[in-house]
């Protein structure tokens, strides 16, 4: 009988996940709390969950194992839920990371005293547990800061700290978005970001995700970072790009993470690569899903359902086969009622062009971008040249018009 695969979560970015594990000949199963989350329309069967909910979510997938069909492996796509995931393998006795790593993939203050720990580079930290001491640490430091909730995602409350702002309504903001009420300071490291993405098979840490972040909008959005994409090859040095992935190694195993998926966010200041944060799954912004496989060829995806299900992933499977120019662009309309949406069907027709996803429509009312999730719409370019791939990204974006009151 064909074998049974759990996604948990069923959002946008997770359908191209669902339709390779279809490709798989898998039987395939997600939990969602939505009814119509976009990836329960391929799959085999949907179970109604909220993904946060650990309790609610390991109660549906354990009767559904116990009563209809085996599971025989788990993964989440551009959710930020290891937790849930984790108690899930666990449960049902399935490759999964452990719940402490779990934990400390959620916890971005626990994540860095671990690394603090084992002394991978990391940004100075501090927690802030009161206006006053985040006052005191203001005034104090001499280096630029970033403020961040401990325990949210999608770059929500994430503010770079200046004598212009309103320290008070920052604390507030960034403390607005976590869960737990409880925010941190980081030094701000200057210096080229990077995504990468690897697959950890019995301790060995392949990393074919390496993809340059692109942060022109620093200022316009600021004090909120606001991330414009990506590109692919990254023009850092190879001997930059190997220490980038012998430091996300050290970061895994610190973590104690020696099977799955981990997904890096790393800074490379004075030279040097330093760990912002690691994430125990799969990307969002369809990096594993398009921008691995269309820059490398590696079938990221493919190999992690597999990895999960147990099955032997071979060290070639995960090598970039070439390194073809891939571009990833944002779209940022104008604040206000979109009246009008034009020229996507002529993106989508310019050869090169891989996506053009518009995530908003006539009638919504588009915010100032405060956070990831508020990007308008997302565009992947590719060509032959890098310079060539930016020229026709930029283009799509120019072509796309997104028009609002
Ligand atoms: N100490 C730092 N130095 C430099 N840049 C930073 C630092 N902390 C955060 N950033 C930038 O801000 C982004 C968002 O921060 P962080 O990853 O901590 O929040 P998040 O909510 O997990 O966001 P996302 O889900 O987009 O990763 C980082 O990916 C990085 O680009
Ligand atoms: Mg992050």
């Amino acid at each position: 009988m064909n074998k049974t695969f759990l996604f948990i979560s069923a959002g946008l970015e997770a359908v191209p996940a669902i339709l390779r594990a279809k490709e798989l000949g898998l039987n395939v199963i997600a939990t969602d709390a939505d009814s119509n989350a976009p990836g329960f329309e391929y799959v085999d069967q949907k179970l109604i969950a909220d993904t946060y909910n650990i309790e609610e979510t390991v109660r549906v997938v354990k009767h559904y194992h116990t009563h209809i069909c085996p599971i025989d492996g788990v993964l989440c796509v551009a959710a930020d839920i290891p937790k849930t995931v984790s108690v899930v393998a666990n449960t049902l006795g399935i490759l999964g990371i452990t719940e402490h790593s779990a934990f400390l993939v959620s916890d971005k203050l626990a994540m860095k005293q671990q690394f603090q720990k084992d002394q991978i580079p990391i940004p100075w930290f501090s927690e802030i547990d009161s206006f006053h001491s985040l006052e005191h640490q203001f005034q104090k430091k001499k280096f630029p800061l970033i403020l961040k909730p401990v325990d949210s995602r999608g770059a929500r409350g994430v503010l770079r700290l200046s004598k212009e702002l309103d320290l008070k309504w920052a604390y507030e903001e960034s403390l607005s978005h976590s869960p737990t009420n409880r925010v941190m300071l980081e030094a701000y490291l200057e210096g080229p970001q990077v995504s990468t993405e690897s697959l950890v098979v019995d301790g060995q840490v392949f990393t074919p995700g390496f993809s340059d972040r692109n942060y022109e909008y620093l200022q316009r959005f600021s004090p909120f970072v606001i991330e414009n994409g990506g590109d692919l090859p990254s023009y850092l040095s190879e001997n930059i790009q190997t220490s980038v992935k012998q430091l996300i190694q050290h970061a895994a195993f610190s973590l104690g993470i020696t099977n799955g998926v981990v997904k890096g966010d790393v800074v490379i200041h004075n030279s040097k690569p330093y760990i912002i944060e690691l994430a125990g799954r799969l990307s969002g912004g369809y990096f594993c899903t398009h921008e691995i496989p269309l820059n490398t060829g590696v079938d990221f995806v493919g190999c992690a359902i597999r990895h999960a299900l147990g099955e032997k992933i071979s060290p070639s499977e995960l090598t970039p086969e070439y390194q073809k120019p891939v571009v990833q662009r944002y779209l940022f309309p104008k604040p206000g009622k979109v009246i009008r949406v034009t020229g996507v069907a002529e993106v989508k027709a310019m050869p090169g062009i891989k996506m053009c996803e518009i995530r908003v429509a006539v009638g919504d009312t588009i915010s100032k971008v405060h956070s990831h999730p508020a990007r308008s719409g997302v565009i992947l370019a590719t060509a032959e040249t890098s310079a060539q791939a930016r020229l026709l990204a930029a283009s799509a974006i120019d072509n796309i018009r997104i028009e609002t009151t």
